[in-house]
């Protein structure tokens, strides 16, 4: 498993790729590598030549109060990790590589309205570090395309959007969540919940999937599904950051002539914050 930290490095290699015509792929990550994004890199190596996982903690998409600094940063495991899943070279860049002028004077890309809701709304700023981010790793590698977990619902439709408005040459795949037995969604943030708050934490799951098979069979009205289903997560003992029912496209609120309708939820455990999502069509 090779692992490059600088840009230079990297782009010497992607150019004796080109040169065989070999294709990209790439999957960008913040690294504590899981099932769910060992499946993105398993994905990415059945289209493409040559995967490149980048394993990056991006300071941009963090707020103030958010666990930048406690992050895990595993790089060692990861790449044992990833030597299982196939052809994939490790980039693994620094703050400096990636901004070279620093964070407050880097060039930022900001994704209208897409942005704004859901996580948006809790974590001002978050998908304009993530836009930027994953346009600069664009640009770092010039991949044929790149696989994104629907795990991160709106973070994948911040950068469809992105990538279609600046008409970058990347097509951008989704794939399919991965879940642990009891149907709570892989994350790195897992690893922070106690015992107590691991056995809470399927609650999240169990909520959209119940949701979603009340409204794929028409019952009652989308507003009040998710008042319910938020009340419910909060009986279950977790603090609720919110529970939307949305259109897939523009996630703004789902209204009741949509038929491709996503559920979205985060909500706390203790100071671990999780998210998942649901799509249902009716
Ligand atoms: P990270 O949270 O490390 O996730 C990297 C990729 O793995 C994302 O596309 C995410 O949606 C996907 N992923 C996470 N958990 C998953 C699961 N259980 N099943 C399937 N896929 C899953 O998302 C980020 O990093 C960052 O915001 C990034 C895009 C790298 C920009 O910094």
């Amino acid at each position: 498993m090779r692992t490059v930290h600088s840009l230079k490095e990297l782009r010497a290699i992607l150019r004796g790729y080109r040169q065989q015509e070999k294709t990209i792929g790439l999957v960008p990550t913040m690294g504590n590598l899981h099932e769910g994004h060992i499946s993105l890199v398993r994905k990415a190596a059945e289209a493409a030549d040559i995967v490149i996982t980048s394993i990056f903690v991006n300071p941009m998409q963090f707020g103030a109060n958010e666990d930048l600094d406690t992050y895990p940063r595993t790089l060692i495991g990861d790449q044992e990790k990833l030597g299982t899943a196939g052809n994939t070279l490790v980039f693994a860049p620094s703050a400096e590589e990636v901004y070279p002028d620093g964070l407050a004077r880097h060039t930022r890309i900001v994704v209208p309205e897409v942005s704004d809701g859901h996580c948006g709304a809790s974590r001002p700023g978050h998908f304009e570090g993530v836009a930027t981010v994953v346009s600069v790793l664009f640009n770092m590698i010039q991949p044929d395309f790149a696989v994104f977990g629907e795990k991160d619902f709106q973070q994948l439709a911040v950068i469809r959007k992105m990538t279609r408005d600046l008409m970058m040459p990347v097509e951008v795949i989704g794939a399919i969540t991965i879940r642990e037995e009891d149907g709570l969604a892989k994350s790195s943030r897992n690893s922070y919940l106690s015992d107590e708050e691991r056995k809470i934490a399927p609650a999240i799951y169990q909520e959209l999937q119940s949701t979603a098979a009340k409204i794929a069979n028409g019952h009652g009205d989308l507003q009040v599904l998710a008042k319910e289903a938020g009340d419910n997560l909060r009986n279950a003992g977790l603090r609720l950051d919110y529970f939307n029912i949305a259109n897939s496209q523009t996630l703004k609120p789902a209204t009741p002539e949509d038929s491709n309708i996503t559920l979205l939820a985060a909500a706390y455990l203790g100071t671990t914050r999780l998210i998942d999502n649901i799509s249902v069509t009716r």
